[in-house]
This record gives C-alpha cells, sequence and structure tokens, in this order.
C-alpha cells in the first residue's frame, strides 16, 4: 500500500485530476479506469507522474494506504452509482470515497446516507474550472462529514486553486452541501454567460462593431471592476477567426447553446425553495429558444419595430451596456447566493457565505474580482437578507441604474432580446417597490376561490363575500 489518494475515472477531468495529485509533494496516487487501456495512455504520456495503475477494485484498494481516500471522476448519473458499489465492496470503514462529478445534490444526499450504512466515509465534492482547472487548481466545495474532511482537506488543498494567498476550498457543509453549491455555481455561470452574450450582441447590433473590436472592448473592461474569467475567455473567442473560411469563428458557431442539466437543477430547485433566481431561470431559457429551430424559423417573419433608433453617442452607449452587465452581474450573484441561503435552511447545512464567496475566487469559472466583495459584505453582516442591500452592492446600483434603464429599454425599443438584462432589472425593481401588485393577485384570487387574504390596517384573515352583498367577513384559515 504506497499510494496515499487514488483516482477512478481517467478521461480528461479525471487525468488531468490525477496529475494535479500527482504533481504535489508527497503524493503518490492509485490510478484505475473501467478499461485499462485509458490507465496505459496516461502511464506512457506521463511516465513522471507518481502513478500506481491498478486493473481491479481489488488492486486499487490493496494499492491505497488507510484511510483510503479515492476521488471518483465519472459522468455524473448511473455510472457513479455502479463505482460507489465497487469502492464501497472493496474499501473498509474508516475510508472515505470522493465524487467529484456534477451531481445532483439530491443523489448525494441519498448516497451519502446509504454508505455512511457500512462505515465509510462518502464526499460529493464539486469541482470547478474545467479541464485545465483540474489539471493546475480547481476551485472544490466538498460536502460530507467533519470526520471526512480532516483527511481530505489537506489533500484538497494541496490541489486547489489559490487566491490571494488561500486555497480555494473549504468544508461547504454535510452531505450534498458541496454539490448543491456547485450547482448554484453553475446556474451564475449560466447567468453572467448570458449577460455577457447579450451585451455583445448589444454592442454589435447598437454600434456595427466587428467581433474583433468588441473583443478588444471586453479586454479593456477586463481590466476594471467587471474583471472575470468569462470576460477573458469571451474577449478570446470573439477575437478568433475561422480558418476556412476567414470570417470571426463567432459568426461560423451554429447559435444553439447546449445544456448537460446543472443550470436545470439549479431553477429546478429555486422553485421548489421559493427563492427567485430570474437572471440563471432566463439563462436557461435563453439557451432553451436557441435550441429550437423549428420555432425560430416559422416565426422569422414576425413583426419587429417599425423604426429603430440610432445609436448617436458610441462610446456612451458601450459604457451604459458595460454598467447595465455590471448590475444585471450582481443580480445574478445575489439571487445565487439568497438560492444557497435557502437551501442551507432547508436542508440544514451551516454554509457560510463569505468562505464560498472567497473559494470562488480562483480556479472556477464564474471566477471574478468582486468576489471579495461579496466576501466583505457578508462579513460585515452574516444576516444579510439580499446580497444586493449590501452597501457596496447599493453603491454599485446607485451608480449604475440609469445606464441600466437606459440600456434595457434602448434593446426593447429596438427589438434587440435581452432576457437577463431585462429580469434582473424588474426584480431589482420588484424589491425596492414600497407595494406591488401582488395585492390585486390576492384579490383575484379571493374573487374565485375563496383563498382570502391579510389586511394592511389590522391582524386577521378576511374573505369578501364576493358572489354575495360584498361585504368582509373574518376568516378562520388562509388558504
Ligand atoms: C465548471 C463547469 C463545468 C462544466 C459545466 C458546463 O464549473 O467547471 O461548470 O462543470 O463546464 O457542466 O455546463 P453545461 O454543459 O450545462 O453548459
Amino acid at each position: 500500500a504506497s499510494a496515499n489518494i487514488g483516482v477512478v475515472g481517467l478521461a480528461v477531468m479525471g487525468s488531468n485530476l490525477a496529475r494535479n495529485l500527482a504533481s504535489r509533494e508527497g503524493n503518490t496516487v492509485a490510478i484505475y479506469n473501467r478499461s485499462y487501456s485509458k490507465t496505459e495512455t496516461l502511464l506512457t504520456e506521463h511516465p513522471e507522474a507518481n502513478f500506481v495503475p491498478a486493473s481491479t477494485y481489488e488492486e486499487f484498494a490493496a494499492s491505497l494506504s488507510k484511510p483510503r481516500t479515492a476521488i471518483i471522476m465519472v459522468q455524473a448519473g448511473k455510472g457513479t452509482d455502479a463505482v460507489i458499489d465497487a469502492l464501497t465492496e472493496a474499501f473498509e470503514p474508516g475510508d472515505i470515497i470522493v465524487d467529484g462529478g456534477n451531481a445532483l445534490f439530491t443523489d448525494t444526499i441519498r448516497r451519502e446516507k446509504a454508505v455512511r450504512e457500512t462505515g465509510i466515509n462518502f464526499v460529493g465534492a464539486g469541482i470547478s474550472g474545467g479541464e485545465e482547472g483540474a489539471l493546475l487548481g480547481p476551485s472544490i466545495m466538498p460536502g460530507g462529514s467533519a470526520e471526512a474532511w480532516e483527511t481530505l482537506g489537506p489533500i484538497l488543498k494541496s490541489i486547489a486553486a489559490v487566491a490571494e494567498g488561500e486555497p480555494c476550498v473549504t468544508h461547504v457543509g454535510t452531505d450534498g452541501a458541496g454539490h448543491f453549491v456547485k450547482m448554484i455555481h453553475n446556474g451564475i455561470e449560466y447567468a453572467d454567460m448570458q449577460l455577457i452574450a447579450e451585451a455583445y450582441d448589444l454592442i454589435r447590433q447598437g454600434t456595427g462593431a466587428t467581433p474583433a473590436e468588441i473583443a478588444d472592448i471586453f479586454a479593456e473592461w477586463n481590466k476594471g471592476e467587471l474583471e472575470s474569467y468569462l470576460i477573458e475567455i469571451t474577449a478570446e473567442v470573439l477575437r478568433q477567426v475561422d480558418a476556412k473560411t476567414d470570417k470571426p469563428l463567432v459568426d461560423i458557431i451554429l447559435d444553439q447553446a447546449g445544456s448537460k442539466g446543472t443550470g436545470v437543477w439549479t431553477v429546478q430547485t429555486a422553485l421548489n425553495l421559493g427563492v427567485p433566481v430570474s437572471g440563471i431561470a432566463e439563462a436557461v431559457f435563453a439557451r432553451a429558444v436557441s435550441s429550437k429551430p423549428a420555432q425560430r424559423a416559422a416565426s422569422a417573419a414576425l413583426p419587429g419595430p417599425s423604426s429603430v433608433p440610432a445609436v448617436e453617442d458610441k462610446a456612451a452607449f458601450i459604457e451604459d451596456v458595460r454598467q447595465a452587465l455590471y448590475a444585471s452581474k450582481i443580480i445574478a450573484y445575489s439571487q445565487g447566493f439568497d438560492a444557497i441561503v435557502a437551501g442551507a435552511e432547508e436542508y440544514n447545512w451551516d454554509i457560510k457565505k463569505g468562505e464560498i464567496a472567497k473559494i470562488w475566487r480562483g480556479g472556477c469559472i464564474i471566477r471574478a474580482r468582486f468576489l471579495n466583495r461579496i466576501t466583505e459584505a457578508y462579513a460585515e453582516n452574516p444576516g444579510l437578507v439580499a446580497l444586493v442591500t449590501a452597501p457596496y452592492f447599493t453603491d454599485a446600483m446607485a451608480g449604475t441604474q440609469d445606464s441600466w434603464r437606459r440600456v434595457v429599454a434602448g434593446a426593447a425599443a429596438a427589438g434587440i432580446p435581452t432576457p437577463a438584462f431585462s429580469s434582473s432589472l424588474a426584480y431589482y425593481d420588484s424589491l425596492r417597490a414600497p407595494r406591488l401588485p401582488a395585492a390585486l393577485v390576492q384579490g383575484q384570487r379571493d374573487f374565485f376561490g375563496a383563498h382570502t387574504y391579510k389586511r394592511v390596517d389590522m391582524d386577521g384573515t378576511f374573505h369578501t363575500l364576493w358572489s354575495g352583498d360584498r361585504s368582509e367577513i373574518e376568516a378562520t384559515d388562509s388558504h
């Protein structure tokens, strides 16, 4: 038994994580893949790495020192259950099985419960950063027991990205907390990507700038408060020229966005928890609309605006779009953190919001400069009821909202779809509204279903006798 950590599943993410582990001082990494050829390839391509190959689960278990620790890196789904069963069989009480895939957090809760009965620890860990992150340092969001974290923590800290001197990993909470937070990360990722795409579209349609020129704008934005990985790679994608046609690659890529499910899960979960994550939801729906070619083709002749106002001052317009992007982005993160708060309450997780913002500063797809501000906001006020109400963000809104309104209004007038920009602004204005038309909705509900309502001026639950003399009675219970 010479390895201190093992990896099961050697596709790109697994191989890169195994190489990352092997590159750190003191690590010897047991590796296993269902078909041995992948194991062999990894060994041949990286003779320098400290690997101990295994061709069976028994061999794999025998090569690990105790307590055995293994990270599963297989495509989330049924395959994960099969690997967990095999490892549970080969391992002993006290050992640790980590699922590093994008598992649905409720699956992780179920698996943790089942594995715990054997005395083995099960940890669902969200790992973000794509292929490069896995190799050089991802952001890691582990759940599971505090006991497992004691053994696992130092190993994960050694391979995680480092942001401002701190490793981008923390024990998020028990059982499925890690995968829950990774799911929300991906939801924010969807919103962020959609917002950036809307900003690009507005600038392109509004100013006629070429993708390469817009790449320069994004590169410039990346020097300021919007600095983030996604803005950086956007500039790279926009600058890319297709070798076959000599056209901007973005004009050659089919405009239908796919998805693997984590964004949908975020929205489904938020709906169940009653948390409005409208920016994330619109991002998921925007991908869905894009992927309906028949509906889009049938709708191509639908009437648009009869005249489109011209953008007079291009530089001012681009700055408006930048401000609108920043404001909408704050809303997306705010909604994501609201979902974390609601999830923690529902599932009894002690999630430190500021710590989550910290471990997202490096390694992960949504890494961004302004995450420091989120950490500060929760440090100042751990009970913050809406992130956007923290002083820094309120100030940011004061500085951006005029631009934001101009952009959303202009986009509507010009017939340019901005679902994420617009819905974020509508959410923001709903939060601020002193009175919402929800009062009328309650009135309608009471009219057709006697669902009752409360009054602003006295306690109790009331119903108007709509089909009688329309007097008000006090109702016993609300429904
Ligand atoms: C990450 C990414 C990663 C993956 C997503 C993409 O954090 O490293 O989020 O998990 O790229 O699954 O999701 P879609 O395929 O749904 O866009």
